[in-house]
């Protein structure tokens, strides 16, 4: 059930409050829209706040203990301020023994963090994340959600460096970076203008296509 109750939002601007309920129409059933509405509150609020969870479940007709079930289940939803850029490590098999380990220690030093926690000058969250499926790049960094291919401690620092310094930064695969909000309202389903920026798919990922075609190997085909 979807509400528009004057009382909705818990004092998000109206437009805030137009844009989360303009997420669930995008859906048969409104409280499947919670996710991206939670991304939307974290572009407004730089986390998941108090007030964000009960905007969420004002429109959408549940609990707050449900909406907030949601956000403490998924490790991309953040209960804490997230910095301007969220700089995440992958130490998952791969990448820590591929060197993403060494990456993440270096970087705690560099930045004088820890796991999860920000810079003081609010720039840089550094947190260790788990496989972002691109091990063919191990060791793998992402700024915002974007991929940082092929890392060495070296290149990490100079990057959280070049952060900090607010120079322009880009994913190895070509997307400028942009600020960590700014990445929440794309994954909230506003997309900006970078999703063209970069190939879709790079050579270590298509390797194994580039063997099957010299080789003509197929796909098995399926029973009927
Ligand atoms: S183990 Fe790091 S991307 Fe898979």
């Amino acid at each position: 059930m979807v509400t528009t109750s004057p009382t909705n939002g818990a004092g998000f601007d109206a437009s805030v409050l137009a844009e989360l309920r303009e997420i669930t129409t995008r859906y048969p059933q409104a409280r499947s829209a919670l996710l991206p509405m939670l991304h939307l509150v974290q572009s407004v609020e730089g986390r998941v706040t108090s007030r964000g969870i009960e905007a969420c479940a004002d429109i959408l007709g549940i609990s707050a203990a449900e909406v907030s079930g949601v956000a403490t289940f998924y490790t991309m939803y953040k209960r804490r301020p997230v910095g301007e850029y969220h700089v995440g490590v992958c130490t998952n098999t791969l990448c820590a023994v591929m060197g993403g380990d060494e990456i993440f220690e270096r970087l705690k030093d560099h930045l004088d963090v820890g796991n999860d926690e920000t810079t003081d000058d609010g720039r840089i969250t550094l947190e260790h994340l788990e496989c972002n499926a691109a091990c063919d790049y191990a060791p793998v960094m992402m700024v915002n959600w974007e991929f940082m291919d092929n890392q060495t401690p070296e290149s990490a620092t100079r990057l959280v460096d070049d952060l900090r310094e607010g120079k322009e930064v880009r994913s190895t695969r070509g997307p400028r970076i942009c600020t960590w909000r700014e990445a929440e309202r794309v994954l909230a389903g506003f997309p900006d203008d970078r999703a063209d920026e970069g190939p879709a798919a790079g050579p270590a990922s298509l390797l194994g296509l580039q063997i099957a075609r010299e080789n003509g190997w197929t796909a098995p085909r399926q029973r009927p």
